[in-house]
């Protein structure tokens, strides 16, 4: 597969990605290298990673908790502690090898860190190879809201091993083609219809399709890197899905969602905000619902969820001057951003979601 130029680094994937690892750590005058993982990276990933790298630099491992609740400062403390016991310098590189919730943090780590130093994201799931990992947005959530914290800053390279999936449960993979089927809905309909019928989830299969999604993903943050306008199309589905993420993370009465579980229900319902407000087709609408049904199932809201979940709101990101703003579709393929949305709308959302 090519690799793909971004705006100041490449994305490398597969057997090249360690070739082009390896001529960097050459041509590089680091001083020490970092591997961030979680105890599942460390045990399904870390040993393949290793038996790739050919460089006589000194490595540290450094091992954090799987998961998004530990998607803290808290442990950006300990990670920056480790870095500083193992003395660590503004010459270290540090390489995060996870999922998201590692390379958002291992980024934001790694941009702070004596006020920055260099890092590479090798994502090991499908959600941060099609997303989190490309595009340099890095940090991690305020109590349960998410990314309330970070800075955008580019890694030095992204490196892409497919067969690293081979070890991801099921749910897993299907979170992750939540993001490439958004990738579908704001920019190219025929990948949507592509992704529509795909029958099963492997890492053979959906080589050529994640080229595709970073390709998509990679050519608006080359136009918009600082999120001022295009970008935010990138949001499709995120406003209400985070809102439901945090909401279902922070009530143990909720079932635990993955965030393409909880985004699959955000598009659903932001569907219905695009045809009331932006002339998306009730039969387009009707296609996107029963997809993601048919793969994420449904998940349940009393009034009072709704109501907790649409007072989170506020805290989205591209809120400003107190006011919620959507990213919505004009039709699958085509999306326009800075949309304000009246709160008895995202009610009749949430009726058209759970009938
Ligand atoms: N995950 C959305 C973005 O990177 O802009």
């Amino acid at each position: 597969m090519k690799s793909i130029p971004s705006t100041s680094y490449s994305v490398h994937f597969n057997e090249h990605c360690y070739k082009e690892l390896n001529a960097y750590l050459e041509a590089s005058n680091f001083s020490k290298i970092f591997i961030l993982v979680d105890e599942n990276t460390h045990t399904h990933c870390l040993p393949k990673f290793l038996s790739n790298i050919d460089s006589d630099l000194a490595l540290e491992i450094i091992e954090m908790e799987a998961g998004e609740v530990h998607k803290t400062l808290e442990t950006c403390h300990q990670i920056w502690q480790s870095l500083s016991d193992l003395d660590g310098d503004r010459k270290s590189l540090i390489i995060n090898l996870g999922g998201g919730v590692v390379t958002d943090l291992g980024g934001f780590v790694a941009s702070t860190f004596k006020r920055g130093v260099r890092f590479i994201n090798v994502p090991t799931s499908l959600l941060s190879m099609v997303d989190a990992s490309v595009g340099g947005k890095t940090g991690v959530d305020l109590g349960t809201i998410k990314n309330q914290i970070g800075v955008i800053n580019f890694s030095d390279m992204v490196l892409v091993d497919v067969s690293f999936l081979e070890t991801l449960p099921a749910e897993e993979m299907r979170s992750g083609l939540a993001e490439m089927l958004k990738h579908g809905l704001i920019k190219d309909a025929n990948y949507w219809s592509r992704l529509c019928k795909l029958k099963t989830l492997n890492s053979s299969d959906l080589g050529g399709l994640i080229h595709e999604s970073i390709v998509i993903k990679n050519e608006v943050v080359k136009r918009d890197p600082n999120e001022q306008g295009e970008r935010k199309q990138l949001n499709f589905g995120h406003t209400l899905g985070h809102a439901i993420e945090s909401y279902c993370l922070d009530n143990e009465a909720m079932q635990t969602l993955l965030h393409g579980e909880a985004i699959a229900a955000g598009m659903i319902m932001e569907g219905y905000l695009s045809v009331k407000t932006c002339g998306l087709s009730e039969r387009e609408l009707n296609e996107i619902k029963n997809t993601f049904k048919s793969i994420y199932g449904s998940v349940d809201f009393t009034e009072n969820d709704k109501s907790s979940i649409i007072e989170l709101l506020k805290y989205d990101k591209k809120n400003s001057h107190g006011q919620v703003k959507y990213a919505l579709l004009e039709s699958i393929g085509s999306c326009k951003v800075d949309i304000l949305v009246d709160d008895e709308l995202i009610h009749e959302a949430f009726s058209f979601y759970a009938q």
